[in-house]
């Protein structure tokens, strides 16, 4: 084990100009928010932004370039604070090869980075691969010279890339043993168990097929390489930390969450995960909101991801006590550490804080209400479940999103009929779209010639915005009088000063 006093803007760095230094163009991070694909609401690794590269759709600046990329995958947030691995943002280190070059150099430059660079045990580290990739395998054992039993053949659920459409491969993971102390102890535990003893540190991925969406998959035209090293994963790693909360990407936070409670930080099991989870989310939350295309809290898309991670850290925040208003407190940490890394996280902060400071306060407002009155509910829930229409009443009247009435009903051995809740959202918005037809048909009274004119420029107001920003702009209502209009619309994230002065 390395005792390097490395943190995650030194391993950031080093990885970065490593990789410069084998030829690679050093690119930002690109935004979260995708741009021309549908498959995913969030980028959520390295390679995601990239694909019209890998295909060969857009010609990239160079063939080989390395990245440090924002990403959040939130299909694991049940598990924030609980394993030491699992977080919802993560910074990304990649590099890629566009039709460049392929498995034997991708499987060296990891090896000698995480060996040499940054120094780790290679008797600690484990390389897997897909089941039937025997070229990687004569790689590792034969020319870096792993022992052929320590490389595991895993099959496509662990060692085949893919998320959502486009280039996807077979891949090879590298995994660090952090030791027993840190195994399930169950039999059998090795490399590939889901404990938080073999950490996986590396992936690279020989990016050869398309997958259409359907499953089809076809040769890509050139043959890439991305890979994936999560730079909190391994600093905990590197630094021997148990957890990613203890690696210096989370001090300040943590710090600053123990000042506005006056709890400490690992006093006990539950003071521990409320801690995380709200360092977590706020985390995620800060960089969604801080994106150049940052996006605004709401009850779709990215809007009700960004939602569901403020309200829960809402949540956990009244558990430790936090003052009101402790979201941009916690913000204000989160940008001022990144602030380096990402200057996007600066020059959006008064939107952040404006955002959180709003969806705060709107979710404080009735949690409390909404907590007693979700205790009346589990305590009359009949047969251990509840229902559709109970579960509707707490997300419409008190803001509870679905998931966290699933999880507090969890916490209580309770269950909630999520389908029944579908169908009683579904009943609600047919009812409030036929409620917002009769409101603004032929509305105007009022029939002045200003009000006509008015009138007409909310047509063009529309026309406009849609031209700008796309036909995704829905109308939400509009109010004429004869000195001015008002036209509400709803549209996925914030509209920049640029959009704002070409739709004017
Ligand atoms: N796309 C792969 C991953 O995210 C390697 O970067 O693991």
């Amino acid at each position: 084990m390395s005792t390097k006093p490395y943190g995650v803007n030194e391993l950031r760095e080093m990885f970065l100009s490593f990789f410069e230094s084998k030829g690679h163009l050093r690119l930002p991070s690109f935004s979260l928010i995708p741009q021309n694909d549908a498959s995913l609401l969030l980028i959520n690794s390295g390679m995601a932004p990239m694909k019209p590269y890998f295909t060969g759709e857009v010609e990239p600046p160079r063939h080989r370039v390395c990245t440090c990329q924002k990403c959040i995958r939130t299909g694991d947030i049940e598990n924030i604070g609980k394993t030491a691995r699992h977080g919802t943002y993560f910074e990304m280190l990649g590099n890629f090869s566009f039709g460049d070059y392929f498995k034997r150099e991708a499987i060296h430059w990891s090896w000698e980075f995480l060996t040499e660079v940054v120094g780790l045990d290679k008797d600690r580290l484990y390389p897997s691969i897909y089941v039937d990739d025997d070229e990687a395998f004569d790689i590792w054992n034969k020319e870096v010279g792993v022992p052929a039993d320590r490389i595991f053949r895993f099959g496509k659920e662990d060692n085949f890339w893919e998320h959502g459409s486009g280039p996807c491969g077979p891949c090879s993971e590298i995994y660090y043993d952090r030791g027993e102390k840190y195994g399930c102890g169950k039999p059998g535990c090795t490399v590939g168990c889901d404990c938080d003893r073999y950490m996986e540190v590396w992936n690279n991925v020989f990016s050869q097929f398309n997958n259409d969406g359907q499953g089809n998959y076809t040769e890509l035209a050139h043959k890439n390489i991305d890979t994936g090293m999560g730079l909190e994963r391994t600093i905990c790693v590197l630094t021997g930390k148990k957890t990613v909360y203890e690696t210096d990407a989370f001090t300040d936070i943590l710090a600053k969450i123990a000042e506005l409670s006056g709890k400490e930080y690992g006093a006990d099991e539950e003071t521990t995960k409320a801690f995380r989870i709200i360092a977590d989310h706020m985390r995620t939350s800060t960089f969604i909101l801080g994106d150049d295309r940052g996006v605004s809290p709401s009850n779709t898309d990215q809007g009700y991801i960004l939602r569901r991670l403020i309200r829960r850290a809402v949540r956990y925040g009244m558990q430790l006590g936090m003052p009101d208003g402790f979201t941009c407190e916690i913000a204000k940490v989160i940008i001022n550490q990144y602030r380096n890394a990402y200057p996007e996280l600066e020059r959006n902060a008064a939107f952040v804080i404006d955002q959180l400071t709003l969806e705060e306060g709107r979710f404080a407002r009735t949690l409390k209400q909404g907590n007693k009155e979700f205790d009346k509910v589990a305590s009359r829930a009949a047969d251990g479940k509840i229902d559709g229409e109970t579960a509707f009443h707490l997300y419409d009247t008190y803001g509870f999103p679905i998931e966290m009435t699933v999880e507090l009903a969890k916490e209580r051995n309770l269950t909630v009929d999520t389908a029944g809740f579908e169908e009683a959202f579904r009943k609600h918005q047919e009812l409030s779209h036929q409620g917002a037809e009769q409101k603004f048909k032929g509305g105007l009274a009022d029939t002045s010639e200003e009000t006509a004119r008015l009138h007409t420029a909310t047509h063009l107001l529309h026309a406009a915005l849609r031209k700008v920003l796309g036909d995704e702009v829905a109308q939400k209502g509009s109010n004429i009088t004869a000195e001015r209009l008002r036209f509400d619309f709803s549209f996925g994230r914030k509209v920049t000063k640029d959009e704002l002065a070409q739709v004017e």
